[in-house]
């Protein structure tokens, strides 16, 4: 998807998520998506199946689930990080390619950890 495309995808994701009381991370690069949803069960999974549904991407994969009791993320609608945006030599680059390579899970969960981080300002 062209950058245009993934604002005009986040103008309605956000409005949506709004609405469902959802929050999240969406992170993407040259088409890869990573994508964090909290919100009520049965609305994440509501928004989740839409998701799934959608015909601009193939191949989801959900890394982990499961309940929560807090929000990591209550501020975000849809907080975005587009990786092309950083600088070359940001170690970020890599701990979002980490993501779909084929690692261990807990490799991919320290990356993703460090991704969520740059939004908690850690
Ligand atoms: C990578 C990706 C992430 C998305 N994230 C969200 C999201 O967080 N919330 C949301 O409402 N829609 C999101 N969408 C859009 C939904 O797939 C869907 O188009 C939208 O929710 C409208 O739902 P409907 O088609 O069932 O009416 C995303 C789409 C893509 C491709």
């Amino acid at each position: 998807m062209r950058s245009e495309e993934v604002r005009a995808l986040l103008i309605v994701a956000r409005i949506r998520n709004l609405t469902c009381e959802i929050s999240g991370l969406l992170i993407h690069d040259h088409g890869r998506f990573w994508q964090y949803l909290e919100g009520p069960k049965w609305t994440v999974e509501q928004v989740f199946s839409s998701i799934e549904r959608d015909y601009r991407h193939t191949n989801i994969t959900i890394v982990e689930s499961g309940e929560a009791t807090a929000r990591q993320f209550p501020d975000f609608e849809m907080g975005e990080l587009d990786i092309a945006t950083l600088p070359e030599d940001n170690p970020l680059r890599a701990d979002f390619d980490a993501l779909f390579g084929g690692g261990s899970h807990e490799a991919k969960f320290a990356s993703a950890q460090r991704l969520t981080d740059h939004f908690s300002g850690v």
